[in-house]
């Protein structure tokens, strides 16, 4: 059954059938269940009092729950709530007061009340109206149920986190010993914009955050950590604990930006949760721990929060943001500036229109139209998912090229090639409807990340949306160089066995030590080109010692020669 929408337990409703039965006036229930349960104010007036009575006396309908996208609604299971308030009491927490800033139907109270035996206070805070019911209901069948260890003063508020004053709540309970756990909201500003919603402060300058623009990249942001932020931001000074649920990335980003912020926290750790088997979601997440009032620290431990297997220890060292110190150490002196200018692939953002798929010699499009493009125009195409291969020679995709270089006429196709004009013509829509400001202005049929560079023979790709830190040596199509997508980025050759040297380098154990080490493998895109452009492939030439046959050794001086910049113009090979 539900009370207010809130899910309410039948022994509950007994309860208060009996004990509310000979009550009339809210303020004398209030006394009851404050005396029973700790609960400040259980009915806020005698409306709501009276709406519980009448529901308890008749048939209360079940609400359908609302679209709850918007609030990043991922309640933890109670399991995983005692589980983590155990391994902090295992640790030795032992707070006084609680603060569950976006408190949810109260998982991470009810298993606070089963496991800490000092609390003296509890501040629930929850913007939807049932879940404030829901916790109120738990926690009184709690107190009629077992006897928690304490019973402390309970308050569970009604409020928007953004409008509440966490300010003067941490002031006024600054001797408190203080734990701030929780699970904030799970969503970003741009999946609210979709929603066409408003989860967000009213006045912020979080987006043009400049450390957060480094990192997410166009100002997204997770809710979850700007209410991190804002947390970390009034309680740091206090004595206590700091311990949420959130995104990996959340994570990264709190101690990228920890350089300058220097909020006083230590013991930073990162505990890894499975959020498919928790949340039935596929997102890296994790369990997000910190002393609050220590001296400003700036690297993480991460373990596994199962077996508490250590995985890393990332953060500032030696003045630069790493993914694992210990690799770090080993391959520091690769850490410096790529002689070779790292690209992007094409993109167009019209893949229906401009990408076509291969049935015996037949081309097909994204609307499963056949169509006949002069082939002049047409490249094969690789995206991240191709690259899986140590040499790539095959594509299922190809691609229609209209420019060699960004911003070029194309009214060429017209002249030149009418039956791929005809088509791109006939389809023009699409390209007007690409929303990215990069298309603006720019002459029909545009794409970008296309220059000289795209169209070298040879490529050394990486993709950028996996883990795995191996390169792939891109062949050409009976010369015809492959095309890669805006979620690959590569290096390009005219010589095959430059490209192989090349390869060879970037596949080291050297190299691929240096990119652990500042690879964050859960991150989005997690090779980019910043990442790229760090590897000093000059340093690790040298540092490199192969065995290697007489071919191997020519092209591997003119390797050397190139990137020292000492070869002669006469030399045909041309690097990209
Ligand atoms: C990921 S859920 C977690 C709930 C609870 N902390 C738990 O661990 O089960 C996030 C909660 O934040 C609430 N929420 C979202 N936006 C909020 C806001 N602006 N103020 C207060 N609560 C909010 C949602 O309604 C939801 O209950």
């Amino acid at each position: 059954m539900r009370i207010f929408e809130a899910k309410i337990s039948g022994s509950l409703i007994e309860f208060f059938k009996i004990n509310l039965k000979n009550i009339c006036s809210f303020k004398q229930a209030n006394n009851l269940l404050k005396e029973l349960s700790g609960i400040n104010s259980f009915f806020p007036n005698a409306a709501c009092f009276a709406a519980l009575k009448s529901s308890i006396e008749e048939h209360t309908p079940v609400f359908e729950e609302s679209d709850r996208r918007a609030y990043g609604d991922f309640q933890t299971n109670e399991n995983l709530a005692a589980n983590i308030v155990q391994h902090l009491c295992n640790k030795g927490t032992s707070p006084e007061l609680i603060i569950e800033p976006t408190c949810g139907k109260g998982r991470f109270i009810i298993a606070a009340l089963q496991h800490f035996k000092a609390i003296k206070k509890i501040v629930g805070i929850e913007i939807y109206y049932p879940y404030v019911w829901e916790t109120k209901f738990e926690i009184l069948d709690l107190f009629l149920k077992d006897k928690p260890i304490s019973k402390p003063e309970i308050e569970i508020i009604h409020e928007d986190i953004f409008n509440f004053d966490l300010e003067s709540l941490a002031e006024k309970n600054k001797n408190l010993n203080t734990l701030v756990i929780g699970n904030p909201p799970w969503v970003t500003n741009s999946e609210l914009g979709t929603l066409n919603a408003k989860n967000l402060p009213q006045k912020s300058n979080f987006k043009s955050h400049k450390g957060i623009d480094a990192i997410t990249g166009k100002g997204n942001f997770d809710i979850g950590e700007y209410i991190s932020l804002q947390i970390l931001n009034n309680f740091d000074k206090c004595k206590g604990e700091f311990a949420f649920l959130v995104k990996s990335s959340v994570v990264k980003n709190i101690l990228y930006q920890q350089w300058k912020s220097k909020y006083c926290i230590g013991n930073i750790r990162k505990l890894n949760i499975d959020a498919k088997k928790e949340f039935n979601v596929s997102v890296d997440a994790c369990l997000f721990i910190a002393n609050l009032n220590s001296a400003p620290e700036y690297t993480c431990k991460e373990v596994d929060f199962y077996s508490r297997e250590k995985i890393t220890e990332f953060g500032w060292h030696k003045d630069k943001f790493v993914h694992s110190i210990t690799d770090y150490n080993k391959a520091e002196s690769l850490d410096g500036k790529s002689p070779f200018v790292w690209r992007q692939g094409m993109k167009h953002d019209c893949s229906k229109i401009m990408e076509l798929d291969r049935f015996n010699g037949h081309f097909i499009n994204g609307f499963k139209q056949e169509v006949s493009p002069e082939k002049k125009l047409l490249f094969g195409l690789l995206k991240s998912s191709d690259l899986k291969n140590e040499v790539i020679n095959s594509y299922r995709k190809t691609t229609i090229v209209t420019q060699k270089k960004v911003g070029q006429d194309t009214s060429y196709i017209k002249r030149e090639y009418p039956k791929t004009y005809n088509y791109l013509n006939n389809n023009r829509a699409y390209f007007d409807r690409r929303k990215s400001s990069i298309y603006r202005g720019k002459p029909p049929f545009s794409i970008f990340g296309i220059g000289d560079y795209s169209f070298a023979k040879y490529k050394v790709a990486i993709s950028g949306m996996y883990k795995r830190t191996t390169f792939s040596l891109v062949l050409p199509e009976n010369d015809k160089p492959l095309m890669l997508d805006d979620t690959c980025y590569f290096i390009g050759f005219d010589n095959i066995e430059l490209a192989r040297v090349a390869q060879e380098i970037l596949n080291s154990d050297i190299v691929q030590a240096f990119l652990k080490a500042i690879v964050f493998p859960d991150a989005k895109r997690s090779i980019t080109k910043d990442i790229l452009m760090r590897i000093d492939l000059e340093k690790a030439y040298h540092l490199l010692q192969l065995e290697l046959n007489i071919a191997e050794k020519a092209a591997w001086k003119s390797f050397g020669d190139i990137i020292k910049g000492k070869k002669e113009k006469s030399n045909q090979m041309t690097l990209f």
